[in-house]
């Protein structure tokens, strides 16, 4: 199916094309930011290929298996092309994001020398910042006002100039900033009435990531959220997001460890087998390693990552199987491996009349390598679901689960963490905009 035959198919619903630019805009030009923008001007230049991106890798099945259809994604619903992508980003500090990414130390010198004009050119705005969020972080190039909703509105001035400047078609925001302290729900997130109340009164539960969501969804620009801060995650957002038609998505970046659970932890189950006890630890050197040192931001973290074995393996259902789990998660911040995390599971399984086993899993992962195609199908898929009248108006995007560790739901709903359901929950999705049956796996009319 041609990419430009956007607007309706058979049975499929209304998408409207992907013409013109889309902007992309990135609170945080760290380490992720630096390598997906870097990554997109290398692979668009055709110095590498975009491994671990779904949007530019992945096919999807249509129809019966001997069908033989299986169209590459970005064939089959109209997504914006790499070419089309313009970029902005703002930074506590004032490096460019050449800078940034030697700083980073992800990618060679020798492929970022490559794309250093490109790289060169992206200059960070001012940031909206406050130490007591990220504790040991400290950059002067911030944005001053009287209250956040000046803040806010600085942001959103950003917003529309950097749209008008780069011409953008359409654009799309995604945090790469720092993780911020461990924030609850309280009375000002519940309500955009109250959340506005709040930015004028400077409430010390809305945090730096929460004022860049509002001035996104108040512009209209879908939002979505890699790091663990609540952020979006509260009703204010969601109703800022229904009411504006400006998709969200959200939590944190699944990647490494957290990726490496919901790849096994499936599987345990399905076969039932049981589990003791799951010990994983990491240790980092980079930035982000650095500001996870801080109890508070860790704390943050520790809850995105714990959630996850709960869900996936249901304790209730199986009392006898995983009733009484041991997990624990550490995180130490170790300056030499940099952005090279290493990542150890210790797991502790039983199987037949419960005769236990282990299993040791040690990841010698990038981080940002992992992240980075994240961030892009995020940002493409965003903005194909704000030109989905079926998805525009729904807020949270739960389909795109499957690249998140804590992902969102509407209130009452629990999240599905197993990355299989979570594949099926996202092809089914792209299914059921362009008229495709849904595909269950029954298969008996293959033996009639
Ligand atoms: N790399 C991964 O695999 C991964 C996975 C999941 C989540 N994350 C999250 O993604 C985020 C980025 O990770 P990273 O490795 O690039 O970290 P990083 O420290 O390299 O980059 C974060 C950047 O955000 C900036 N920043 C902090 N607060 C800001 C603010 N209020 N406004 C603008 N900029 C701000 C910092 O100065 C820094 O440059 C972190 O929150 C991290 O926890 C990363």
């Amino acid at each position: 199916m041609a990419k430009s035959s956007t607007s309706e198919t058979k049975q499929g619903t209304q998408i409207a094309p992907a013409k013109g630019k889309l902007g992309v805009m990135i609170p945080g030009m760290g380490a992720v930011a630096t390598t997906f923008m870097a990554g997109v001007e290398a692979v668009r230049k055709g110095y590498a290929d975009p491994i671990g991106s779904l949007t530019q890798m992945g096919t999807v099945r249509l129809g019966k298996r001997t069908e033989a259809r299986s169209p590459k994604i970005k064939d089959f619903v109209p997504l914006a092309g790499l070419n089309d992508l313009v970029f902005t980003g703002w930074d506590i500090f004032e490096d460019d994001a050449y800078d940034s990414a030697i700083h980073a130390g992800v990618i060679e010198k020798e492929l970022l020398g490559k794309v250093k004009p490109f790289l060169k050119s992206i200059t960070p705005r001012r940031a909206v910042f406050d130490r007591n969020y990220v504790k040991k972080l400290d950059g002067k190039h911030v944005k001053k006002g009287r209250n956040k909703m000046e803040l806010a509105e600085q942001l959103r001035d950003d917003i529309r100039e950097f749209k008008k400047k780069s011409k953008a078609d359409r654009l799309v925001m995604i945090w790469c900033g720092s993780t911020e302290v461990f924030l609850q729900q309280s009375e000002v997130h519940s309500s955009v009435k109250a959340f506005e109340r709040g930015l004028q009164k400077n409430d010390e539960n809305i945090a730096p990531s929460m004022v860049y969501a509002y001035a996104a969804l108040s512009e209209g620009v879908p939002f979505a959220n890699g790091a663990p801060n609540l952020t979006v995650d509260i009703p204010a957002m969601l109703e800022l997001s229904r009411r504006n038609r400006a998709p969200i998505a959200g939590k944190d970046f699944k990647t490494g460890q957290t990726l490496i659970k919901t790849i096994l932890a499936p599987g345990f189950k399905a076969r039932m087998i049981g589990l003791h006890g799951w010990f994983s630890t990491n240790i980092l050197g980079n930035r982000d390693g650095e500001v996870l040192d801080d109890p508070g931001s860790f704390k943050t973290k520790e809850e995105s990552k714990l959630s996850v074995l709960e869900q996936i393996l249901q304790p209730e259902l199986y009392p006898k199987l995983y009733g009484n789990i041991h997990h624990k998660v550490r995180i130490n911040y170790y300056p030499p491996r940099g952005d090279n995390k290493e990542g150890w599971d210790n797991i502790d399984i039983f199987g037949w009349l419960g005769y236990p086993m282990q299993i040791k899993v040690d990841f010698l992962c990038r981080d940002s390598i992992l992240a980075a195609p994240i961030v892009l199908d995020l940002v493409l898929f965003l903005d194909l679901a704000q030109r989905s009248e079926e998805l525009c108006g729904l807020g949270i995007q739960e389909w795109l689960s499957f690249y998140l560790k804590s992902p969102m739901t509407v209130p009452g709903l629990y999240p599905e963490h197993d990355l299989f359901i979570q594949s099926m929950k996202l092809k089914n999705t792209l299914r059921h905009l362009r008229g495709e049956e849904m595909i269950t796996h029954l298969g008996l009319e293959y033996y009639d």
